[in-house]
């Protein structure tokens, strides 16, 4: 047989630590460690376990039943979506956010993983630079080294040796200033709540960002996967922003986990139209089209969103309690230093020690999955991303997971 590409020959050998620790985590290999598959609690899981609602299950089913609509969800769509879903969202983003965005600003994509890679193809060439903070979504680095391994990543820690996330905001403001003035500096990419962090970027701190973006004409990216998934009860000023206010400003945005989508997949990009038109270029050879059906059920429910804030709400006060529920266990059992999530499904802890080697023998000996934290960047080396996203329906398993490791590490 002829070789395969030294891309992927170069990237095999590297796959993510969550994919591992997860099939570290596979029945036999637990059965092996002598241990129960059914007494195992993972809080390895990236996604969110909350009911979608109930009117958007009402929309699937019209589109099902009826015969030429269901018909019809079987074509393609336009490259970069249909009008109507642009006009969904424009109205999706008023409601939650009150955010003013325009249908040419908008394309439709498969999922935010896709547009972030396509998006990467639009902004880059081989020997550019990228910021990412650090620690950041781990997936982001092999994303970039799918497109090109000669882009420069510059990885920029907002996690402190103390544990304090953006600790030195003029520091860290410096920093991005130096590295945005290079002339090969082409974009920051950030989420805001974070991956695996799950703080959200102050706002006078983001908008320091945007002016020095601004002023050096290099692109804001921010992920906005876990949006909704926000604690305080008033969200940052800019979640309203748009590349209507910013030129340069860029949103990657996802359906997977406000309404659980993740395997009914949507995202969409909100950016000028120049990088719109370029990425809708890019969309055809990768995609071609997003699916027709998630649009369709989509835009049926958008058409009465009467329940749209209610719901949005109620879920994120949920994931709040489990976040809340998982911070305590973690103070009264664990002890690790920790920081308190304001928002999304993780809470990042300090093990003191490698955390590849912690998560194995937590695993091995306890039956509990962690995500060891080296994968999102150095700063956590030592750190474990412990998510409650999964277990939002089932809080109780937090404590019972967590007790379980405290007993273990203090020999109890
Ligand atoms: C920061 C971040 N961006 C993007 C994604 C993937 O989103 P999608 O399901 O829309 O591909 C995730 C998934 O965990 C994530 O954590």
């Amino acid at each position: 047989m002829k070789e395969l590409s030294s891309l992927i020959k170069r990237e095999i050998g590297k796959p993510s630590p969550i994919r591992e620790i997860m099939k570290m985590a596979e029945p036999k290999n637990i059965i092996n460690m002598g241990l129960n598959p059914e007494d195992v609690i993972s809080f390895g899981g990236g996604w969110v376990d909350h009911y979608s609602p109930e009117d958007l299950r009402e929309a699937y089913i019209r589109i099902l039943s009826d015969k030429e609509r269901f018909h019809a969800s079987g074509g393609y769509s336009p490259t970069s979506g249909f009008d109507e879903t642009k006009e969904s969202i424009v109205n999706y983003s008023s409601i939650l956010f009150n955010e003013k965005i325009e249908k040419e600003n908008i394309i439709i994509g498969g999922s935010s993983t896709q547009l972030t890679i396509d998006l990467f193809r639009t902004l880059l060439d081989p020997g550019d630079e990228i910021i990412l903070p650090d620690p950041t979504y781990a997936n982001y680095y092999g994303q970039l080294s799918f497109v090109s391994d000669k882009i420069r990543i510059k990885g920029i820690p907002f996690l402190s040796q103390d544990w304090l996330y953006i600790e030195d905001k003029k520091e860290i403001l410096s920093k991005v200033q130096e590295e945005m003035s290079k002339k090969r500096t082409k974009a920051m990419l950030l989420a805001s709540p974070d991956n695996p962090t799950s703080q959200i970027i102050p706002d006078d701190f983001m908008k320091d960002l945007l002016k020095i973006s601004r002023d050096t004409g290099t692109y804001l990216v921010i992920d906005y996967a876990y949006k909704t998934q926000y604690f305080s009860d008033e969200y940052p000023s800019y979640f309203s922003f748009s590349p209507l206010d910013y030129e340069n400003l860029i949103t990657i945005n996802s359906n997977s986990k406000w309404g659980r989508g993740l395997g009914r997949r949507l995202g969409w990009i909100e950016a000028s139209k120049d990088i719109i038109n370029a990425l809708e270029r890019v969309q055809q050879t990768s995609i071609l089209c997003p699916d027709t059906l998630h649009q369709m059920a989509f835009n049926e429910y958008m058409k009465d969103p009467k329940g749209l804030k209610k719901y949005i709400e109620d879920v994120r006060i949920d994931y709040k309690r489990a976040s809340e529920i998982t911070v305590q266990a973690i103070k009264k059992y664990l002890g690790f230093r920790h920081l308190v999530p304001q928002g999304g499904l993780y809470v990042s802890a300090d093990v003191g020690e490698d955390s590849d080697n912690f998560v194995i023998r937590v695993l091995r000996n306890t039956g509990v999955i962690f995500v060891p934290g080296k994968g999102f960047g150095k700063t956590m080396k030592n750190g474990i991303r412990i998510s409650y996203g999964p277990l939002v329906r089932k809080k109780e398993k937090i404590e019972e997971g967590l007790s379980r490791v405290g007993r273990y590490i203090h020999g109890k």
